[in-house]
């Protein structure tokens, strides 16, 4: 299976594809949490993405598709991927086609998790609280939100002209999102 997560900063795709990756047994890559690590390991691109990332700003496309590069390299993905954070605008979404292709591959599905912007701002005031994230500061997360509004909004609309979009509400206990996303993908996966 081969999974696009999409949805709003705190919109729970990391939450849902630590767990869908056990059970679909593919490996969970997530944009996001390869930048921190490039950040805590305090390489060059690191540092030059740390200060973006803290203001909620885009790290550039050539960075991400250099990173997602290297990433699908790697045989474990041939089994399929969760792909979690990638593509956040419509230049991405053209890379990730084209490099999928290079690969003789396709997404199976791209799945939106929707969360109201309240219950998003109270999640990540709540992680925030809890672990510190440099870019879950209340500035940081509004401006997170109009990145998302302005430039992967269209990417939704983009999948959805396109026929490969799966809406699944993300409000709920982990369990029963959980629950929806896996149902969302088998319904699609019997259907296309
Ligand atoms: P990234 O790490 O992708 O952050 P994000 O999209 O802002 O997503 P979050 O991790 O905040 O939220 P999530 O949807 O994964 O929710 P989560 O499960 O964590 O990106 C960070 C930065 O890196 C970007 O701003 C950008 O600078 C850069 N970057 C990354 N990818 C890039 C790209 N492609 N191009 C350019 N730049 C890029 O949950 C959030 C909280 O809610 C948690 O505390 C969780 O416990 C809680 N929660 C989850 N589900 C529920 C639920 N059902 N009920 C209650 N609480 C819940």
């Amino acid at each position: 299976m081969r999974l696009v997560l999409l949805g709003a900063p705190g919109s729970g795709k990391g939450t849902q594809a630590t767990r869908l990756k056990e059970h679909l047994q593919v490996p969970h890559i997530s944009t996001g949490d390869l930048l921190r690590a490039e950040v805590a390991a305090g390489t060059p691109l690191g540092l030059q993405a740390k200060e973006v990332m803290a203001r909620g700003d885009l790290v550039s496309d050539e960075i991400l598709l250099g990173m997602l590069k290297e990433r699908f390299s790697r045989e474990d993905t041939q089994a399929g991927f969760i792909l979690d954070g990638y593509p956040r605008n419509l230049a991405q979404a053209a890379a990730l086609d084209e490099l999928l292709a290079s690969l003789g591959q396709k997404f199976d599905a791209a799945v939106q998790l929707v969360v109201d912007n309240e219950q998003i701002i109270e999640r990540l005031a709540g992680r925030a609280k809890a672990e510190g994230r440099a870019d879950d500061t209340p500035e940081s997360v509004r401006h997170r939100l109009n990145v998302y509004d302005e430039k992967t909004a269209p990417v939704i609309d983009f999948y959805r002209q396109h026929g490969q979009l799966t809406v699944v509400d993300g409000v709920g206990s982990l369990d029963e999102v959980f629950a929806r996303i896996v149902e969302a993908i088998q319904a699609g996966h019997e259907v296309g």
